[in-house]
This record gives C-alpha cells, sequence and structure tokens, in this order.
C-alpha cells in the first residue's frame, strides 16, 4: 500500500468519525447545530481530499467546481428561503438529489465499464449488483422523493391516487426488474437492459409513492431518506469509497430507525403505511370541514382568567402555531404564568407539525426551556390532573376519534386533553387537520374555542394574563 492510499484511508476514518458524532449531536436541539457543522465539515474533507489525489479530477476541475458552485447557490438560497413550514417539501427534495446522484453514479460506472472496449466476459458479481441496487434504490428515491415534494407542495393531490389495478402495475413493475437484474448480472451485461431497468425504477418510484397521502407522508419521506442512504452506499461500494459506504449506511439505517419511530407513533406498520392507503377511509368525511355542531366559544380575558388562576396548564402546540409563528408570543404567556406560580408545560406528540421534531425546534427558537417540553409518553397521564390544556393549532394529534375502530386515524396514539378540566382550543375557524377528518373533541362539553389566527390570540391571552 503506498503511501497516498494510506492517508485516503486516514482521512476515510477521521471523515467517518466525525459522521458518527455528529449523529449523536444531532440528537438533541441543544447540540445539533455542532452536529450539523461537524458533520459538513468531514464531508467537506473527504470531497477537497478526492478532488485533489483522484486521477483525472483535476484535469477536468471546471466541471466540479461548476457543479459545486450550482448546487451550493440552490442549496444556500433554498435553506435561506424556505419557511419552516416547508421544510418537509425541502428535505424531500434534496433527498430526492441524493438519490438521483447515486443513481447516475451507478449508470455512469455501468456504462464506462459494460462499454469499455474489447469487454466480453461478465462484470464482476458484487460490482454488478451493487451497481443494479445503487440504480434502483437511487431512481425510486429520486422519483418518490419528487412525487413526495409535489404531494406537500400542493402541486399534485395530497390524497392517496389509486387507479384500479395500480396494485397489480407496481407488482409486474417489480417482477419484471427483478427479472432484467438477473439477465444483466448473470447472462449478459447489457447496456440498453440496463437502462430499460433504470427506467422502470422510476416508473416503480411514482408507483410507490403515488397512492400514499394523508398523515403518512413523513413515514414515505424518512424512508426515501433511508434508501437514499442505501444508494449512496452501495455506490461507496462500487467506487471502493469506504467513506461514502459508511456516510450511506449511517443515513440509511437512521432513515430506516426514525421509519420505525414514526410508525410506532401513528401505531401502523410499515407495510400498512406503504400499502393500505391511509386517508382513503377517511374521504367521506374529509371533504367537508367541522360539522355543523355547536361549538362553545370563549373570549381571550376569560381563558386568561382561567389560566392564570390554574395550577397546571399544558400546552399543546400543532401545526397551527407553526403556521402562525405564534411560538415568541407562546414564550411570553408561559413566563407570565410561571411568574404568577401556575405550573406550565408542553406536550409534544412525535408528529405534531409536518415534520419530526417541528414543534422542540419553534420552541427551541423562542428559547422555551427544554424541560419544558414533555414527550406523549411522559405527560399523557398528568392531563387528568390538569386545569387548562391549552390547544394551538393541534388538530390530529387530539383527536379522540384516534380511539374508536374504523376511523381513518384508528390506533393512533393521541394526547389525552380530553381528560383535563378545560380544553381551550386556538384555531382560525372549522378546518380540520392533515388527516382531514372531523374532530368530536372540538364539540366535547369541556371544550371552548378561541377563534382567529394562533398569533394574535395568542398575543391576546398575554395581556389578558397581565390583567388578571
Ligand atoms: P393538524 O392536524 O394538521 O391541524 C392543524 C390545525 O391548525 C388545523 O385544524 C387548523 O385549523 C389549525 N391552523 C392552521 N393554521 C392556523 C393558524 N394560523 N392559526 C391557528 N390555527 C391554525 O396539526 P397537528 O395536530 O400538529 O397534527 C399533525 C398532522 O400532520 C398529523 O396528522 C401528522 O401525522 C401529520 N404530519 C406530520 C408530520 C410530522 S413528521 N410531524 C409530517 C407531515 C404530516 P383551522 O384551519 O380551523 O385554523
Amino acid at each position: 500500500m503506498d503511501t497516498l492510499q494510506i492517508l485516503t484511508y486516514l482521512v476515510w476514518l477521521v471523515a467517518s468519525v466525525t459522521f458518527i458524532l455528529a449523529l449523536k449531536f444531532l440528537a438533541s436541539p441543544r447540540t445539533a447545530r455542532v452536529g450539523n457543522q461537524l458533520g459538513a465539515a468531514g464531508m467537506a474533507l473527504v470531497v477537497a481530499w478526492t478532488f485533489f489525489t483522484t486521477d483525472g479530477m483535476l484535469a477536468n476541475w471546471w466541471i466540479v467546481v461548476v457543479g459545486a458552485l450550482v448546487g451550493s447557490v440552490v442549496g444556500v438560497l433554498g435553506a435561506r428561503r424556505v419557511p419552516m413550514t416547508a421544510m418537509p417539501q425541502m428535505v424531500a427534495i434534496f433527498n430526492g438529489a441524493g438519490g438521483g446522484a447515486a443513481a447516475v453514479v451507478a449508470v455512469a460506472e455501468f456504462l464506462r465499464d459494460a462499454g469499455a472496449e474489447g469487454h466480453a466476459d461478465l462484470l464482476p458479481l458484487p460490482f454488478i449488483i451493487a451497481t443494479l441496487l445503487g440504480a434502483i434504490i437511487g431512481s425510486v428515491s429520486l422519483t418518490g422523493s419528487i412525487v413526495a415534494f409535489g404531494k406537500l407542495q400542493g402541486f399534485i393531490a395530497p390524497r392517496p391516487v389509486k387507479y384500479p389495478g395500480s396494485q397489480a402495475v407496481t407488482a409486474v413493475l417489480a417482477l419484471a426488474l427483478l427479472a432484467i437484474g438477473i439477465y444483466v448480472a448473470v447472462v449478459v451485461n447489457s447496456i440498453p437492459l440496463f437502462l430499460l431497468f433504470v427506467i422502470l425504477s422510476l416508473a416503480l418510484g411514482v408507483q410507490l409513492v403515488m397512492p400514499i397521502g394523508g398523515a403518512d407522508m413523513p413515514v414515505v419521506i424518512s424512508l426515501l431518506n433511508s434508501y437514499t442512504g442505501i444508494a449512496v452506499a452501495a455506490t461507496g461500494f462500487v467506487l471502493n469509497n469506504y467513506a461514502l459506504l459508511i456516510a450511506g449506511t449511517l443515513v440509511g439505517a437512521s432513515g430506516a430507525i426514525l421509519t420505525q419511530l414514526m410508525c410506532r407513533a401513528m401505531n401502523r406498520s410499515l407495510f400498512n403505511v406503504l400499502f393500505a392507503g391511509f386517508g382513503t377511509g377517511g374521504d367521506a368525511v374529509a371533504a367537508g370541514a367541522e360539522g355543523e355542531e355547536q361549538l362553545r366559544e370563549i373570549n381571550a380575558d376569560d381563558a386568561a382568567v382561567l389560566m392564570a388562576y390554574g395550577k397546571r396548564v399544558i400546552i399543546v402546540p400543532g401545526y397551527g402555531m407553526a403556521v402562525a409563528q405564534a411560538q415568541g408570543p407562546v414564550r411570553e404567556l408561559m413566563d407570565l404564568l410561571l411568574a404568577k406560580g401556575v405550573d406550565v408545560q408542553f406536550a409534544i406528540h412525535p408528529v405534531a407539525g409536518r415534520m419530526p421534531g417541528h414543534m422542540n425546534v419553534l420552541l427551541a427558537e423562542a428559547n422555551v426551556p427544554y424541560d419544558r417540553l414533555k414527550e406523549m409518553d411522559e405527560i399523557n397521564d398528568d392531563f387528568a390532573d390538569t386545569d387548562v390544556a391549552l390547544v394551538i393549532g393541534a388538530n390530529d394529534v387530539i383527536n379522540p376519534l384516534a380511539r374508536e375502530e374504523g376511523s381513518p386515524i384508528s390506533g393512533m396514539p393521541i394526547l389525552n386533553v380530553d381528560q383535563a378540566q378545560n380544553v381551550i382550543v386556538l384555531k382560525r375557524g372549522r378546518g380540520t387537520g392533515f388527516a382531514g377528518i372531523p374532530n368530536p373533541l372540538f364539540s366535547n362539553e369541556k371544550t371552548t374555542m378561541l377563534f382567529g389566527d394562533a398569533k394574535p390570540s395568542v398575543e391576546a391571552l398575554v395581556s389578558g394574563v397581565k390583567q388578571a
């Protein structure tokens, strides 16, 4: 082994350690920034090392530099401009780009090696298997992520889109891919067949994600993220680059763990998420928003008094708090109530909002201390002993229909808001949540509604508590 090779292994080792440490740091909002920077620094090191030490790179430096510049501009603009509420779409599209890159590398490697002059024998089987895996998983991740982006951005119907026989088409596609893959691997390294394999893989990505919708999108995005990791790991194998292999494996594994955690948070199996078409059962009730039942209203001053003279208030934030950007006033409300001797805590549902950790990030932004944020399992038993549950733009995560057999969100664990003595719900009107179904909690006799955009509503509560 020459010195350059030894140094390359060392660089890969250092970078891999930064990736693992980055994951560790990302586990807490307090250290997440450092984790992010550490992982990015490790990746930058490997990219720079590869650029300066790989044959032919310097000769074609401008391709790499132009690519890096275009990518950096798109990345920086995207990250700066995209609002917090559109973060899942951004994750989906960045993720798709990663999968697409892995697929492109697989295609380029196959075309080069299978098309090499004088190439007659079959390419080594492990190489072909890794190339086929990189191509199929990367392609599925690319088109699947584009569809997920379109659904979340509202370009495509967010509901599950199915047509008669769609599952049969998916099955035929999968079988065709298997057959072509085996043929290309062990019979002949045919370039046209390999390209057909890639095209069918792209179609499979669309087929797999179109029938999914509603509240299942976060699971799908996390799963696609995991696919991208696996595709990148396969690419690392093809290119003989251990840093890429390790980075891809880490992304693949963490994406798979996150997918599993989210499935658990919704009490559904992954198979059910992927093939059962969540939300379809809710279509019947989803057409309208909340029914026409009489909802009891409360004004901000009365709500403020109820909280200021209580012993314990649990705040339940949801997607509406993110839309209204109400986290700043929410923090102020918490401070005022604490100063009056009220115990204030936040109940965080694992899928509240539109991305994992959405509520944690927003509340951290407003400097709400982490120890006030309680996970669902930690706080669910406390609602019974709570004077006021203040719901700020949450809906599905507190919907008691989840406890009923046969409802579209049946079995999804929810926050036990209905066990509190009083429930005050802040929302603009009778709009439904992400799952598109009515919420009987709003017409519960304990519940009162404070209608309006969450930000001015919380500001009104703040001035009410000041006067109480
Ligand atoms: P949702 O069920 O989506 O309900 C949000 C509520 O906020 C709506 O009922 C809406 O009612 C209200 N709202 C919207 N804008 C508002 C504003 N400016 N001011 C006040 N209220 C406003 O939210 P949730 O309870 O957080 O549940 C999240 C849902 O999204 C779950 O179904 C989850 O599975 C799904 N999901 C989660 C994720 C992740 S990973 N967190 C990702 C994608 C999807 P009005 O229109 O009447 O105001």
